[in-house]
């Protein structure tokens, strides 16, 4: 019986449990997109996830969203990450990065540059900036030659995570972000080729998968998607036509997973289960939601063809979760208010589970 406790095969990778940590941004790098030894403690405590996904990472310059996280598209970034890999390996971890894209859900003043996104619509509410949060600018409208380079961005970033130690990557395709704009029907009001039909919003998304699968091999790349998700004020008109076509598409180019987000009603998610022949990793709770990811979640989607779940807050306050869910031991609480505050407090101080003498 598959239980989050059997091994699975992930690409080139053997992973010891079903367990995976979802990305989370914590925006503690330092000046200049660098991973801290900090990063390297943090996620090195991790490590007995089957895998863990890193906090987004900046591809570009332009293509950072919030003030004080780390990038992979400068040399110094890379060599900055090589502890970070090297601390997860020697705990007997894996780990891929997760690119992100900000697009639209960006500001000049944290950038230095106006936001670029498939349209000039800026996304709804307000953005981090290193003076606190603002509205979010209009961004301007990508051309159609320049669209290209932005799907590379990642390919390349994926270069340099591999060169960092990385074991893969996974694009940020969720949550309102670049890949998520173009896909979006209120987000996206392009006449071009990226932008109108279903099979155009889906193009960017595969040429960013493609240009990837490309640069680092399948085996090393995945995606996350929320379907139907409407953070940062995207809208999609069609999920299941959309989402159905899109993971058509991926699914030729063999990446090793999809790693879906609970955005959605169960029944178009299983839909897309159906839809999606490769690994399916399953978030099972709408992010930011009120409820946590737990092990009935897990349970249950396993139950349901989910191969591998990610665990988001409650890997933040529980470094040992997979011991804790196996044991049946306490889930200990995250303390929201420590998420971005920087600093060691709430990131390197949750402790392991104390078994009584
Ligand atoms: C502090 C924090 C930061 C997050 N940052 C990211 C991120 O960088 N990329 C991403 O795809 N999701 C991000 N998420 C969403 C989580 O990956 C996950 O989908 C969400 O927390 C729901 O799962 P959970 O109930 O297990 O926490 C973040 C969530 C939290 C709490």
């Amino acid at each position: 019986m598959t239980t989050l406790f059997t091994s699975y095969r992930l690409g080139g990778l053997t992973l010891p449990n079903r367990v995976v940590m979802a990305p989370m941004t914590r925006v503690r790098a330092a000046a200049g997109g660098l991973a801290t030894p900090s990063m390297a403690a943090y996620y090195a405590q991790r490590a007995t996830a089957g895998l863990i996904v890193s906090e987004g990472v900046q591809p570009s310059v332009i293509g950072q969203s919030n003030p004080g996280t780390p990038g992979l598209h400068t040399d110094e970034q890379v060599a900055a990450w090589r502890p970070v890999t090297a601390a997860v390996h020697a705990n007997g971890g894996r780990i891929f990065a997760q690119i992100m894209h900000g697009g639209r859900v960006s500001h000049p003043d944290t950038t230095g540059m106006r936001p670029v996104g498939p349209s000039a619509v800026p996304a709804v509410g307000e953005v981090f900036t290193p003076n606190g949060p603002q509205p979010a600018p209009t961004p301007r409208a990508l051309g159609t030659a320049e669209v290209p380079e932005h799907a590379r961005s990642y390919a390349q970033a994926a270069r340099r995570a591999v060169d960092a130690g990385f074991d893969g990557v996974e694009l940020h395709g969720a949550n309102g972000y670049l890949i998520s704009q173009f896909l979006s029907s209120n987000a996206n009001l392009r006449t071009d080729r990226y932008g109108g039909p279903v099979a155009n919003r889906i193009r960017f998304a595969v040429e960013a998968v493609s240009a990837t699968v490309d640069a680092v091999g399948g085996a090393r790349t995945g995606i996350r998607l929320s379907p139907g998700g409407t953070f940062w004020g995207v809208e999609d008109t069609d999920v299941r036509e959309l989402y159905t076509a899109l993971l058509t598409e991926l699914a030729r180019l063999e990446p090793a997973y999809v790693h879906l987000e609970a955005t959605a009603d169960e029944e178009t998610l299983v839909a897309l289960r159906r839809a999606w022949p490769g690994t399916l990793v399953m978030n099972p709770v709408l992010p930011m939601g009120p409820k946590q990811t737990g092990r009935e979640d897990a349970d249950h989607w396993l139950g349901l063809g989910a191969d591998l779940i990610s665990f988001g807050r409650a890997f933040i306050a529980n470094p040992d979760l997979v011991e804790r869910l196996r044991g049946g031991l306490p889930i200990a609480p995250v303390d929201e208010a420590t998420y971005y505050q920087g600093g060691d407090a709430g990131y390197l101080t949750y402790s392991t589970h104390q078994y009584e003498a």
